[in-house]
């Protein structure tokens, strides 16, 4: 295959000096397929996608597409069942990003689902109507897999989003908006690490455009990218309404002209009297501030690895929208209430953690970077949580550079940043919070379910090189009980015990292991995590017994 620069390039290059862009944006927006649970089958597959002209990416996918994976459709109160197949040369796990679920199904690094295996997550779908996502999440191969393309949306329904006169039909008047930044190298293949990204993707597809009806329509926007922050507004200064952020919609619509940089946002733009017109999506980058990625990056001067983009600090487009005739319905007017908020209050909380942001060599902007003074460790449990507590967490970025905090399982409201008041388009529930360079804030949660002493939840940096890098921490919700008389939970290494079919031995690194019975008779030796089917095994005890550790008993 030739060596030569994908064509867009040229476009690329373009942005940074012309940002009407001469770019054609002639490739209709891709819309992710539909699955309506409750029963989801995915799919996890190698595949190959064209970027570019005449030349062939490898990528990964879900289902039958070629890169991302198709948008589920969830409606609260719904018993989800997902059947998740590996299809990969590698390990993977599938994490449900934003869903309040139970430990066990949460798709955290200690739940690999190994090549040719399978796994069958349930739980009731308890989250509000809004935008959410999934994605691997293995250690240190959450970025990699992710940007090769296993991501999709989860769109949550319910009662009160139903009640709204909101646009709501998928792929008419509502519609996925996956941002996404890639480097691809001269064989346009996709390059892991995502600082030097210089191609922005939106639903994987490079400067497409939409057609969208003249009326209001909605944009549920994904921020999917390893690190990059999206300033995102329209060409004009055009204003929009934001109706709800990661985790629901607001108390009422909030009008803006930029969205900050962040995870996810719904947003409703009016196209009414404007049809025959072309409209941009941009970043508008050059606002952004020194130290948050994306704008220009602390005090480093162009072209110092590893924060290099043309993207940097520069106002490009993203999507064009053309706008054409209207639905047969159109929304015309939308409501000035939403739905009803239930934000904690600071009194509510009975405690408060510390979460502090630091780097290993102080001030550097290329990392490692540390939380509470450690790297991620599967073995450790970082905090025992009481079941039922309503939690401050004050977390404090001594770095000189923006990180997006993420807690898995329980969404958080903030309650201030530097002790100031939050903007209205940041009090609603959240599930990820950019912390900003040398920033304090606290954000405020409660911990109401799902205890298991034995299953941990990630808190983590989302800027995915971070996390995968070991920027991530672990805790797990207990009886209050529990907590009293042991300081540190021991680390889960089988899962279920007691177990049927299957058994998982989760060890993190290269231990090997044996397993014997009641009679103390060796039956199966290995190395590292495994899936044991155990169809065939007899009731009774076993041990299993991991090299340098505790020996565990189990029971069929
Ligand atoms: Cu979106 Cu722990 O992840
Ligand atoms: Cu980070």
């Amino acid at each position: 295959m030739p060596l030569r620069k994908p064509i867009l390039l040229t476009c690329i290059v373009l942005l940074g000096t012309t940002m009407s862009g001469k770019c054609q944006f002639n490739q209709t927006l891709f819309i992710p397929d539909t699955i309506s649970g409750p029963v989801f089958n995915l799919q996890m597959n190698e595949t190959q996608k064209s970027f570019f002209p005449g030349q062939i990416t490898a990528t990964r996918a879900l289902n039958s597409a070629t890169f991302l994976g198709p948008t589920l459709i969830m409606r609260r109160g719904w018993a989800i069942q997902a059947t998740v197949n590996n299809n990969l040369s590698d390990t993977t796990t599938l994490h449900w990003h934003g869903l309040h679920v139970p430990a066990h199904s949460d798709g955290g690094p200690h739940l690999p689902i190994l090549p040719g295996q399978q796994w069958n997550p349930h739980f009731t779908c308890l989250d509000k109507a809004g935008t959410y996502w999934y994605h691997p999440h293995v250690h240190k191969k959450t970025g990699l897999q992710t940007l090769q393309g296993l991501a999709g949306i989860i769109l949550v329904r319910d009662a009160e989003e139903s009640a709204l006169s909101i646009p709501r039909s998928y792929g008419k008047d509502d519609f996925p908006i996956i941002i996404q930044s890639l480097q691809f190298d001269s064989l346009a293949q996709i390059v892991p690490k995502g600082f030097q990204d210089s191609i922005v993707l939106i639903n994987g597809t490079i400067q497409p455009h939409l057609p969208v009806p003249a009326q209001w329509v909605r944009f549920r926007l994904l921020n999917a990218s390893n690190a990059r922050n999206f300033n995102v507004g329209l060409e004009d200064n055009l204003e929009f309404q934001i109706i709800g952020g990661d985790a629901g919609l607001f108390g009422k619509p909030v009008s803006r002209t930029r969205l900050a940089p962040g995870e996810r946002a719904e947003i409703l733009v009016d196209f009414q009297n404007r049809q025959g017109d072309s409209i941009l999506l941009k970043s508008y980058a050059s606002e952004i501030s020194a130290g948050i990625q994306g704008g220009p990056i602390g005090p480093l001067p162009p072209g110092t690895p590893p924060m290099d983009s043309p993207l940097n600090g520069q106002d490009f487009p993203m999507l064009e929208f053309r706008v054409i005739s209207p639905l047969s319905n159109p929304i015309t007017s939308i409501p000035d209430t939403l739905v009803a908020q239930n934000r904690l209050e600071e009194s509510q909380a009975t405690n408060n953690r510390n979460v502090v942001f630091s780097s290993v060599v102080p001030g550097s902007i290329a990392g490692p970077f540390l939380l509470n003074d450690s790297t991620f460790n599967m073995d450790r449990i970082d905090f025992q949580i009481p079941i039922n507590q309503t939690e401050i967490w004050n977390i404090h970025n001594q770095t000189t550079i923006a990180h997006p905090f993420h807690i898995h399982g329980f969404s958080f409201y903030i309650l201030d940043r530097y002790g100031a008041p939050i903007e209205s388009e940041e009090s609603g529930r959240k599930d990820v919070v950019l912390v900003n360079p040398n920033e304090q804030l606290r954000i405020i949660t409660h911990f109401s379910d799902f205890s298991d002493p034995s299953m941990a939840y990630m808190f983590h940096c989302h800027l995915l090189s971070h996390e995968d890098e070991g920027m991530m921490g672990q805790f797990t919700v207990v009886p209050l009980t529990q907590i009293e008389n042991q300081h540190v939970t021991s680390p889960k290494i089988v899962f279920p015990n007691p177990f049927t079919d299957e058994l998982r031995i989760l060890i993190s690194t290269k231990k090997s292991w044996f397993i014997s019975d009641a009679l103390g008779r060796i039956i199966l030796k290995g190395m590292g995590p495994v899936i044991v089917n155990t169809t065939k095994w007899k009731s009774g005890f076993y041990l299993l017994n991991v090299q340098g550790m505790k020996s565990q008993k189990m029971v069929r």
